[in-house]
């Protein structure tokens, strides 16, 4: 889809919440799509989902502090902020938010959203605190933008189950929308991680996912992945659906394959 018009950058929250109330007024839908920026078309499919539902679709980017428990992970973080306006364009956004980390936390992170049970799971077993980072800066971007809909990828099934999960807690009147995940050819799922991955490390990535999906059971999953010489954090079975994160070098990588049978 070819879009003429360059999005509107915006990086005060007053201003962010003067464009959303007049949408409002004019009664147009509101769709957001939150990232951290380094898009690629796992994103590009959400903008287009969002574009397709609603009069005006908002992107923001920002690179949550609260989200990392790990300050070198924070530091590595891509930040490609050209490209991604490039992909805002071309997905017809109409707003980029931008914001800076004072005004997300003016109250110094004092206050937060706390999850008590699924983000203790999987990856939030492996990054305290990861989890209560993204409810509070998801909750923050829903107040600001005020968005009727919301797009999630189901690479990030558990953030997707979280956010839904609050949104239901707290009332929000909105819908969390999920997207499919976007894979490359070789079934890799595309994360703006990939791109720190070495020739050699790219080369042996596709087995995670097929070694998630192909494997009898978790503990199996667990042992043929670390033969493969991926650092596994955990493999484990939920209701339909079978979970995994690894390392290869210092790159984590997370997946999530359904399972209809035998679970
Ligand atoms: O999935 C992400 O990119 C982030 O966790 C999100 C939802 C934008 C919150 O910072």
């Amino acid at each position: 889809m070819l879009n003429p018009i360059d999005p509107l950058l915006i990086q005060s929250v007053a201003e962010l919440q003067r464009w959303s109330d007049g949408a409002r007024a004019l009664g147009r839908r509101i769709a957001l799509v939150p990232t951290m920026g380094a898009l690629h078309e796992g994103h590009a499919a959400l903008l287009r989902r969002a574009y397709d539902d609603c009069e005006i679709s908002v992107l923001s980017i920002f690179v949550n502090p609260a989200q990392f428990n790990d300050p070198q992970d924070l530091a590595k973080y891509p930040r490609t902020l050209d490209q991604d306006l490039e992909v805002a364009r071309r997905e017809g956004v109409d707003f980029v938010f931008l914001p800076d980390a004072p005004s997300m936390y003016h109250d110094g992170y004092r206050y937060q959203v706390t999850e008590n049970a699924l983000s203790r799971e999987l990856c939030g077993a492996h990054r305290p605190g990861h989890f209560d980072g993204v409810l509070s800066v998801v909750l923050k971007l829903f107040q600001l933008v005020k968005p009727d809909r919301a797009y999630f990828g189901e690479k990030d099934y558990q953030q997707l189950e979280l956010v839904r999960g609050m949104a239901d807690a707290f009332f929000l009147d909105l819908e969390i929308v999920a997207v499919p995940t976007v894979r490359e050819a070789d079934g890799l799922a595309i994360s703006s991680r990939n791109a720190r991955l070495s020739p050699a490390e790219r080369t042996r990535a596709p087995a995670f996912p097929e070694i998630l999906r192909a494997s009898p059971t978790a503990a199996e999953a667990e042992e043929q992945l670390a033969a493969f010489g991926f650092d596994v954090d955990y493999v484990e079975d939920r209701p339909n659906r079978r979970f995994g994160a690894v390392k290869l070098g210092d790159v984590r990588l997370i997946d999530n394959v359904r399972r209809d049978v035998g679970l």
